[in-house]
């Protein structure tokens, strides 16, 4: 028995969890009580106090302003110019092998409902491929085209570590080669009831969950990847979420752009479609870039509009980024990186005092999470650059209605049509303009439109008949 751990629980008012402790079996004791061991307990009665008790507004500075950003497609000679210049940049940077990917894949997917990290979850609308398998692909080609390996690091959590690199050896690494990708896993944190204690999953087990995207900066370093980073000479990580099939994994343009204007973290944005729209909004303040959440948005700056009727505060992040490995490094160089926490009310399942799962109909408990787009104000020198939503986002987080399955599958089609007319094809359309036909064309063939029409070029092909679901390419 651990008496330390059941003082310090004591101490901190978890005296459930420590009486707990004390009546376990041996056998559940020790993972229990290595999970006890690893939370930082100088932290958390404060956050506690700070995020359980009560719920903490966001500050909205009193100076904020709409984020400035480089326009897509460029409006002026200047930026044409500076454009191809950051394209040509990229495709060097590429071909040197100072580019790797970064799928953040530890979320718990808990709106899609499905069993298994969404990873795994078959999206493609023809061959039903997984998004890890559309990604990796996707890679395979990007590799091939700037003539060198593009290093895949993913992130998962410690509830979907195994069951993420089981698929993948399952599949063998859809051909990427094992040594070409990096697993690494985030940090968790204990879910927390409102009556501030921590709770049981299982007899030897908290309930957990991970840290939040944010958790990737300290995971990158405490996993050893940063070193790796170095040892392959990578210096700039394509950051891209693990639901978002439609983005391109690497992206020449952004990454030039990125290392031309001597940004530490970067990022795309879509121009929001409505002030409410569920996206992050691209604002300064004293002078840096920040994110506040649109659920944190005062309706008086979301709905505001300049002259020209659109929306002031118009950029949206479809949490798309480049961030260089030195960024990273001096963020993290103590080991420890202080980020704001977010708090999160879910249902979380626990196990009560006569040993019964109970599934809670109500919220029961709070999740606290780190994001990513908190390390940009403490950068000194941001970007953000717009991007075409019909290119690059398209997030599943839901099973039907928007950011689901289904609108995401739209968008692929929609997109991988496109391509074809490009290509000279024609694509059966409906009344209202979409595709009257379900057409896929294989990422591991084609990873951009000039891909596209050169492979067609390559292997001619019939154009597709209304209501045919056909696919292109291996
Ligand atoms: P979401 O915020 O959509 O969360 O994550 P989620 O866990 O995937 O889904 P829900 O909210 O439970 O339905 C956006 C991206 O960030 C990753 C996810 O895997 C996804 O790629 N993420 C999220 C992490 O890697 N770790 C986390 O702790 C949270």
């Amino acid at each position: 028995m651990n008496h330390d751990l059941i003082r310090i629980l004591k101490q901190a008012n978890q005296c459930k969890m420590a009486d707990i402790l004390e009546k376990s079996a041996p056998a559940d004791r020790e993972k229990l009580e290595k999970q006890l061991s690893a939370i930082n307990w100088d932290e958390l009665p404060e956050l506690i106090q700070d995020y359980v008790f009560h719920k903490p507004e966001t500050a909205i500075p009193d100076d904020l302003q709409p984020a400035p950003f480089f326009p897509f497609p460029a409006k002026t000679p200047e930026q044409k110019k500076l454009y191809a210049e950051a394209e040509k940049k990229g495709k060097e940077l590429l071909a040197q092998g100072k580019v790797a990917a970064l799928t953040v894949a530890g979320g718990q997917g808990t709106r899609l409902g499905f069993d298994g990290p969404k990873g795994t979850y078959p999206i493609t609308p023809v061959c039903h491929k997984s998004l890890f398998q559309y990604f990796a692909e996707s890679l395979a080609r990007a590799s091939e085209k700037f003539n060198a390996p593009i290093h895949w690091f993913i992130m998962t959590s410690e509830l979907n570590d195994k069951a993420t690199r089981d698929f993948f050896k399952s599949h063998q690494y859809f051909g990427y080669g094992e040594e070409h990708i990096t697993f690494f896993t985030q940090g968790t944190m204990p879910a927390i009831q409102y009556d501030g204690q921590l709770i049981l999953a299982a007899k030897d087990s908290l309930a957990l969950a991970p840290n939040g995207h944010g958790g990737t900066l300290l995971a990158l370093r405490k996993s050893g990847s940063l070193d790796l980073m170095k040892k392959l000479g990578v210096e700039y990580l394509s950051y891209f979420q693990v639901d978002n099939p439609l983005v391109p994994v690497v992206d020449p343009l952004f990454i030039g752009l990125h290392c031309l204007e001597k940004s530490q973290m970067s990022c795309r944005m879509l121009p929001k479609t409505n002030p409410y729209e569920k996206l992050g909004n691209f604002c300064i303040s004293r002078g840096h870039l920040q994110i506040i959440e649109y659920s944190d948005m005062p309706a008086e700056l979301a709905e505001r509009r300049k002259a020209d009727g659109t929306l002031d505060f118009l950029a949206g992040s479809p949490a798309i980024h480049v961030i260089s490995r030195d960024f990273i490094e001096q963020l993290t160089k103590d080991g420890r990186l202080n980020m704001p926490w977010h708090r999160a009310d879910k249902k979380v399942a626990y196990l009560d005092e006569h040993g019964n799962t109970v599934k809670p109909e109500a919220n029961n408990a709070v999740k606290l999470e780190s994001f990513i787009f908190d390390a940009l104000p403490l950068a000194e020198k941001t970007m953000v650059f717009e991007g075409s939503r019909a290119e690059m986002f398209a997030p599943t987080k839901n099973q039907t209605g928007v950011d689901s399955v289904e609108s995401c599958r739209q968008m692929l089609v929609a997109r991988d049509a496109r391509r074809m007319e490009l290509s000279g094809i024609k694509v059966p359309r409906k009344k209202d303009g979409t595709p009257d036909c379900l057409v896929e064309i294989s990422p591991r063939c084609v990873f951009d439109d000039e891909d596209a029409v050169q492979f067609f070029h390559d292997n001619p092909v019939n154009p597709p008949v209304p209501g045919e679901a056909v696919s292109y390419g291996k």
